[in-house]
């Protein structure tokens, strides 16, 4: 891209055929709507068979030669109380990093807590971020430069063994140095690098996995952060890169696998480490090759054309970037008083609670529910495409049954405050939130349902394809730290997919839909998940998806 103003959509009269120089993100997103159809769609999706089995994508990564080295795992609590921490309040900062930290981080973020087996399949993974589909598209890689018991290198994590396949030697942070125009990422100990796969979720969703790489690369991402907090270490998420250059790193070729993010773990951080200069175009290839994902991966040339619109080419591009996004979002509240009757838990044990609520029961919540968990979803993200101090996201709740608020649908606010748009009886309320939420009754079962919304033309504008990225990763944050609040306060929470336009006509707003949490109460028991290398074996989960099916051909039939 350049780091000029984006090209906004321009319709012709004659319709789809005219529409010109159109971001190619604003296409995807156009196209990839649910609740709208037309000729251009049919014309310009890859027709494929979604859930193939004979082209299901492995569920991890795996690598031909090199073996996975566990990585020391500890079952320490981690300190502060997950209330404090989603509240904004970090733990003293660390002097340095070490592998135990860092396999914590890893672990919560990504690592394996359930399993289902089946008779007859092989066994479901769950793990610790939750995931459109069950299916996992995100990868993390670690450049560890300084960082105590693990050699400098690039890594591969294995989310169900808790290791490390390292597949560089040597000190690389000098090309993230460069790749980000960012001196920090030199002398922090480690960045990790989050990749897509496309395929792994275009399986099953085709173009609008897209949007999905971002969402769950947002869900590891709260975990991560909420985690790095409580450990002490200043985590930044850096989304203005040379894609080029750090695909390069770990090995992506940039269509089916895509570097997402950078996370810069600021601890401890050493002054000379790492600061050699390094040339554009470096690295060399990888000499490790990865297992194929599966027999015929599809490419979905939508969705490459628009990670591809938002590449960066050159260092100066980067930080051209970076100083567009000043300008951009809206005041969010960083540090928050924490709800009074939060427990002591820590939040990796919140974390290894957490699992998607597939049935609801109806019951009505503390008010602190609400108005504590929105907030913690929707503290600033500390990134690079806004300033600190700012989010690109609106919140628009349906409320069902929280004490105090009568049902209707709200606009969040800074400060905590909720602006009514409009009210109802619950029953109706309830209705119309499961229908947006692409008529499933989980929508409408909960006590609210968040939709996190953007408007995108500004960012667009402003940003290009790369601030749609941004847009998109911080609704899963948002989503993935409400889910974490809402188990902290002993609640649960889903991710819930939407009909785009319908929801924005209903909360009259013109930012449109990212990602939505629906916040409630499970009408089950489930056993929380467990620590690395032992997760907890799921019981009844058939039962509870036949209930959550069952439920779903209700409401379609109604
Ligand atoms: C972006 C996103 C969208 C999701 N959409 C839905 C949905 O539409 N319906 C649903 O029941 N669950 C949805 N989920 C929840 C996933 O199905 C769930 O995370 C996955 O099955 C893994 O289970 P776990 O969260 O318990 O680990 C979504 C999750 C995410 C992150």
């Amino acid at each position: 891209m350049t780091t000029e103003r984006a090209p906004r959509a321009r319709r012709g009269p004659g319709g789809h055929n005219e529409v010109v120089d159109e971001d190619p993100a604003a296409t995807l997103h156009r196209l990839t709507k649910h609740g709208t159809y037309d000729s251009e769609r049919a014309e310009r999706l890859v027709r494929f068979h979604p859930l193939d089995p004979t082209n299901r994508p492995a569920p991890f990564r795996r690598w031909i030669g090199p073996a996975v080295e566990p990585l020391p795992v500890t079952e320490v609590p981690m300190g502060p109380r997950a209330v404090d921490v989603l509240s904004g309040k970090t733990g003293p900062e660390r002097d340095a990093l070490d592998v135990e930290a860092l396999a914590r981080l890893l672990f919560l973020a990504g690592g394996v807590t359930r399993t289902l087996h089946r008779g007859g399949e092989g066994p479901t993974y769950f793990r610790a971020a939750m995931s459109a589909g069950n299916l996992h598209p995100v990868e993390a890689y670690v450049v560890a430069g300084d960082v105590r018991g693990l050699d400098p290198g690039v890594h591969h994590f294995a989310p169900l063994e808790v290791g490390l396949t390292s597949l560089r030697a040597g000190d690389h942070r000098g090309v993230l140095r460069v790749a980000a125009a960012e001196p920090r990422v030199a002398n922090a100990p480690a960045t990790i690098v989050l990749t897509g796969l496309p395929w792994r979720t275009g399986w099953k969703y085709g173009e609008r996995g897209w949007r999905h790489l971002y969402w769950d690369a947002g869900t590891m991402l709260a975990n991560l952060l909420v985690a790095a907090d409580a450990l002490g270490i200043r985590a930044r998420v850096l989304l203005g890169f040379v894609d080029r250059l750090v695909e390069g790193l770990v090995g992506a070729d940039g269509s089916s696998e895509l570097a997402l993010a950078l996370v810069v773990l600021g601890c401890g951080e050493s002054g000379d480490a790492g600061t050699a200069a390094v040339e554009p175009g470096a690295p060399g290839p990888l000499e490790v090759e990865a297992e194929p994902l599966a027999r015929a991966p599809i490419e979905f040339p939508l969705a490459t054309a628009a990670q591809v619109a938002g590449a960066l080419g050159r260092p100066d591009e980067v930080e051209a970037w970076r100083d567009l996004g000043s300008t951009l979002g809206r005041p969010a509240d960083a540090e928050l008083v924490p709800p009074g009757g939060g427990s002591d838990e820590t939040i990796d044990a919140v974390i290894r609670r957490r699992g998607s609520t597939r049935v609801m029961r109806h019951e009505t919540a503390p008010r602190e529910l609400l108005t504590w968990g929105v907030s913690a979803g929707a503290r600033p993200v500390p990134g690079d495409w806004a300033r600190p101090d700012r989010t690109l996201l609106e919140h628009d709740v349906s409320v069902h049954a929280v004490e105090d608020f009568t049902p209707g649908a709200y606009r969040f606010q800074a400060g905590g405050e909720f602006e009514q748009l409009r009210t109802g009886d619950r029953a109706t309320t309830r209705e119309v939130a499961s229908r947006l939420c692409l008529d499933q009754p989980l929508g409408g079962d909960s006590v609210f349902t968040a939709f996190h919304a953007a408007e995108l033309e500004p960012i667009l504008d402003t940003l290009g394809s790369r601030g749609y990225r941004a847009a998109q990763l911080e609704a899963g944050v948002a989503a993935g730290r409400l889910a974490l609040a809402a188990f902290a306060l002993g609640a649960g929470a889903t991710g819930l997919t939407f009909y785009d336009d319908a929801v924005s006509a209903f909360f009259r707003t013109t930012a449109a839909p990212m990602l939505v949490t629906a916040v409630g109460f499970p009408d089950y028991r489930s056993a929380p998940g467990g620590p690395p290398r032992r997760p907890v074996e799921l019981g009844h989960y058939d039962d509870l998806m036949h209930r959550l099916s069952v439920g779903l051909q209700r409401a379609r039939r109604a």
